[in-house]
């Protein structure tokens, strides 16, 4: 929620900024502003609703004076999309970014004062008007007074008057990260908008006052004893943030599914087998736990959905899975005998970091699944697997997915043969058929004009129903809130046979039916299910196993996936529904990589 990328060095700043926050853009693209200190001294601030394109075409006409600026790309929480709401706020002799939520802002208001000096409505205001009260020429005692009054998450980046050659910052929960380089210091919400000035960078620790000066960086822990950042180096390249001349970011990054997964599990196996040993995770550990929890947000909670229906029948331990916003106020039932796994494509969720706080606190120890290197969650769990998809730009996550999945594979196996369950043999084949999903997403993406097919019947619909039972209703969670979330189509899983149980009143002529039949075990029964909603005039769209004897009349398109084996229907499967989401929100003109009212990185409750 929200990006924040902040400069001073040698280099003219303006288009550093603009160039960040175009990288940041898909944390929050409701509005985007920047603030220069300029050589005399004085400060410049832009503005403009929309996108970063609008203040970049406002900006392009001002000169290149300055070399200390901060810029923000907004996800509008307290306040409408209006100028007045969009950073920087300018309060005084303080000017600030913000990405988080001042939870106590009506307090602090009332407290000190303030609500003269207020012209937007924003919590972030408030905050740069409490510096301000508390600034009388220290900008560091000023940050330390102000955040002792502040309750909820922060990053702040600030320029105080007398110090325009210097940006200081601090931050609670929310994410920043830093680089000192050669060309100037940078401080942005994430790595992507650093990667083009370096690969060495550091998490800004929480309640650690950092100051950006030209050719250093200083950071002071909250005793004010200066510390040393930990560097870290990221293991992709500029250009892995880039189109690679796809025409959007989601159907590249649907594309490199196929690597993703490959460099996330290969790592992993030794002699053909499931090894952790290199996250610092040995056999005993997989053999204690008698039930796993899974914790996490959106498609991340759909991904352990995915884990659940492949853990329990092989493993045979109870697994729940918890959507973590609502695990967090919750009274759980875990101990140090549940693993509670939290998977995180950002790593920065705060609703899935506070689950994990929660069952930690609980005696639970914590796996997570995460992506981002170094980020908030990866810290606090107990134990890490990084999965390897690289940066997601898209807001829609799809490799991300995918690779979490593999992981969740990779798991069940390990666990099935260290509790007896597969001698290596059975783990051997099952590895291998983990690696034939690879080469089944290829034939799906090789294949995809047939999924364009679908798309001329979705584009124009209201309304959409996705059904399968077992796994394949697992993965049509994950095919509903795709089409959702970046077509619009309103979109619901129903588990197959449930429907008759009241949702089959709204089925009627022409409406899309998107049903999965990959699961032998209950084959006949979705068909038995699919002819309900058949004869009641829908137009299904079937998703079957290649070799699946398909009886007459009961679809009206027949995709399949080439897999045998029904525990692994599910990466090819997940491949056509990103398609078939991504080509309905093409064909109804909307913008894919960034669909409205939503950010990347949920980083507020
Ligand atoms: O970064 P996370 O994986 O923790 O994010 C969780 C959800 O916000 C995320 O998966 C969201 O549902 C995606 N936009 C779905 O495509």
């Amino acid at each position: 929620m929200c990006g924040i990328i902040g400069y001073t060095g040698p280099a003219a700043v303006k288009n550093i900024l603009l160039e960040g926050l175009a990288q940041l853009e898909y944390r929050g693209y409701d509005s985007a502003g920047i603030a220069i200190a300029k050589d005399d001294g004085s400060i410049y601030i832009e503005k403009q609703t929309g996108q970063v394109a609008n203040l970049k075409a406002i900006c392009d006409q001002a000169d290149d004076d300055g070399h200390c600026g901060i810029g923000h790309t907004r996800w509008a929480t307290h306040g409408g999309v209006t100028r007045p709401n969009t950073h920087p706020h300018q309060v005084g002799r303080v000017t600030l970014i913000h990405n988080g939520i001042i939870e106590n802002y009506h307090e602090i208001i009332e407290k000190f004062d303030l609500k003269d000096q207020l012209v937007s409505e924003t919590d972030t205001e408030v905050a740069a008007a409490l510096l301000n009260h508390f600034y009388d020429g220290d900008p560091e005692e000023a940050i330390r007074k102000a955040v002792q009054e502040l309750e909820g998450s922060f990053a702040f980046c600030i320029l105080f008057e007398g110090f325009t050659d210097r940006i200081f910052c601090i931050r609670n929960v929310s994410p920043l990260v830093a680089s000192s380089t050669p060309e100037g210091s940078l401080v942005a919400s994430d790595i992507t908008a650093v990667i083009k000035y370096s690969k060495q960078y550091f998490v800004v620790p929480e309640y650690h006052l950092m100051v950006l000066y030209q050719d250093h960086i200083d950071l002071f822990d909250e005793n004010g004893v200066k510390a040393e950042p930990e560097i870290l180096e990221v293991n992709w390249d500029v250009e892995s943030a880039q189109k690679m001349g796809f025409p959007h970011y989601m159907l590249k990054e649907i594309h490199e599914q196929p690597e993703a997964i490959i460099k996330t599990i290969t790592p992993r196996l030794k002699n053909g087998l499931p090894c952790f040993e290199g996250e610092g995770i040995d056999d005993e550990f997989f053999k204690n736990f008698t039930n796993i929890n899974v914790v996490a947000c959106g498609t991340a909670m759909y991904a352990g959905m995915v884990g659940k229906a492949i853990i329990e029948p092989i493993v045979k331990v109870p697994v729940s899975v918890n959507i973590a916003s609502e695990f967090r106020y919750s009274t759980p039932l875990i101990d140090k005998h549940t693993l509670t796994i939290v998977v995180s494509q950002s790593g920065e969720t705060i609703d899935t970091l506070a689950a994990l706080r929660l069952a930690k606190s609980c005696g639970s120890r914590v796996l997570a699944i995460v992506n981002v290197k170094g980020s908030s969650i990866a810290r606090e769990s107990d134990y890490v697997l990084y999965t390897h998809a690289g940066p997601e730009i898209a807001v829609a996550s799809t490799k991300a997915y995918s690779v979490q999945l593999s992981v969740f594979y990779l798991l069940a196996c390990k666990c099935a043969l260290v509790r007896g369950i597969f001698d290596e043999t059975k783990g051997r084949e099952f590895i291998d058929n983990l690696y034939k999903c690879i080469d089944a997403i290829s034939g799906v993406l090789e294949h995809k004009e047939i999924i364009e097919k679908a798309v001329e019947h979705l584009k124009d619909a209201e309304h959409a129903y996705y059904i399968g039972r077992g796994l394949d209703y697992a993965f049509s969670m994950e095919g509903a809130l795709k089409l959702k979330e970046v077509s619009y189509v309103h979109a619901e899983a129903y588990a197959a046979g449930e429907l008759k149980h009241g949702t089959i009143a709204l089925i009627e002529e022409g409406i899309p039916v998107v049903a999965f039949a990959t699961q032998d075990a209950v084959y006949n029964k979705t068909i038995s299910n699919i002819r309900e909603v058949k004869a009641r005039n829908a137009y299904v769209i079937l998703i079957t196993k290649e070799d699946a004897e398909i009886p007459e009349g009961v679809c009206d398109l027949h995709l399949t996936v080439p897999i045998k084996d029904d525990l692994f229907t599910g990466l090819p499967t997940v491949v056509i529904l990103q398609l078939i989401a991504y080509y309905t929100s093409i064909a109804r003109g909307l913008n894919v990589d960034k669909p409205r009212n939503l950010a990347k990185s949920v980083t507020v409750e």
